[in-house]
């Protein structure tokens, strides 16, 4: 409340303190509603699809000269084969990684599927790193199916793979990382890097409003009608990032297991972090 100035002022100006509050209110729960409502309705495709789209509109491009963490600047020295060894960098956002690893000396490919950071992933890194826009799904489908997609220029054989920083939260199905580190096993018989978000409570906390609550029951009959599958994996909603799935230790153990390779939990801290190593390495 204003403390100084004519009494009719100091309430007008009260007053619209408090139409201001209330607009905040509404626009807060409007939101809360909205992820509530496109958390159920949403296929997992279109979740996926709305993750690319946010990096796509809202991507930071300098971010590709941060260089890289402290704990992936331990991991990668203690893990990845000495350059100039051939490297593939999914999820490689602005080129953050890849830039990094180039100046380093190892031979980078990248794929990306949002289309302003890929563009700026062109612009910086060599001529002869092959820089492609296509998605987790695409490099699969490519690699497992032989489909024929921008993912199907990829060279056949790398000497390690990175799904770059918390990529794989962008997969929102178990059997998609499967598949995933499938294809990754294909392609390489080094180590497969992955890092990844494990909040085992981020879905419950989106909850706690009563506005999502009912944009959620909203979606959920939404997706009734559409014939979605019940039971899907819970997820998190960001604005940075779209839909996030945040993994728990026996995911990764059985996606491991599935495509034939050990985890290997790292110790650095920063973020979690885990390498997949072949079981003949
Ligand atoms: C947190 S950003 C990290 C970017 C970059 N690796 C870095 O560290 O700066 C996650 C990246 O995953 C990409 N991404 C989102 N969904 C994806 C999907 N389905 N397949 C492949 N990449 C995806 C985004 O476009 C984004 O560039």
């Amino acid at each position: 409340m204003i403390r100084r100035g004519p009494l009719p002022l100091r309430i007008f100006l009260g007053f619209l303190q408090f139409i201001e509050k209330i607009a905040r209110a509404i626009r807060r729960e409007t939101l809360n509603f909205r992820i509530g409502l496109m958390t159920e309705a949403l296929s997992d495709e279109e979740r996926m699809q709305v993750s690319i789209d946010a990096y796509d509109q809202s991507f930071p491009l300098n971010r590709a000269d941060a260089g890289l963490h402290e704990w992936e600047e331990a991991w990668f020295g203690n893990t990845l084969p000495k350059a100039p060894a051939k490297l593939l960098i999914a999820a490689a956002g602005s080129g953050r990684e890849a830039v990094a690893l180039q100046g380093l000396g190892y031979q980078v490919d990248v794929i990306e599927p949002a289309t302003a950071p890929v563009n700026h992933c062109k612009s910086r890194l060599a001529e002869t790193s092959l820089v492609v826009q296509a998605d987790f799904a695409d490099l699969t489908a490519a690699v497992l199916e032989a489909t024929d997609n921008s993912a199907s220029r990829l060279a056949d054989s790398y000497d390690a793979i990175i799904l770059g920083w918390g990529g794989l939260a962008h997969v929102l199905r178990h059997d998609d990382r499967i598949r995933l580190l499938c294809c990754c096993d294909r392609l390489t018989k080094g180590p497969v890097l992955a890092s990844f978000f494990m909040d085992p409570h981020a879905s419950e906390r989106q909850q706690v409003s009563t506005a999502a609550k009912v944009g959620s029951r909203t979606g959920r009959a939404i997706a009734g009608l559409r014939g979605l599958p019940q039971n899907r994996e819970p997820v998190e909603y960001t604005e940075w990032g779209g839909f996030i799935r945040h993994l728990r230790p026996e995911d990764l153990d059985e996606i491991g297991k599935v495509a034939g390779r050990i985890v290997q939990w790292q110790k650095e801290g920063g973020f979690p972090h885990a390498t997949f190593v072949s079981v003949d390495e």
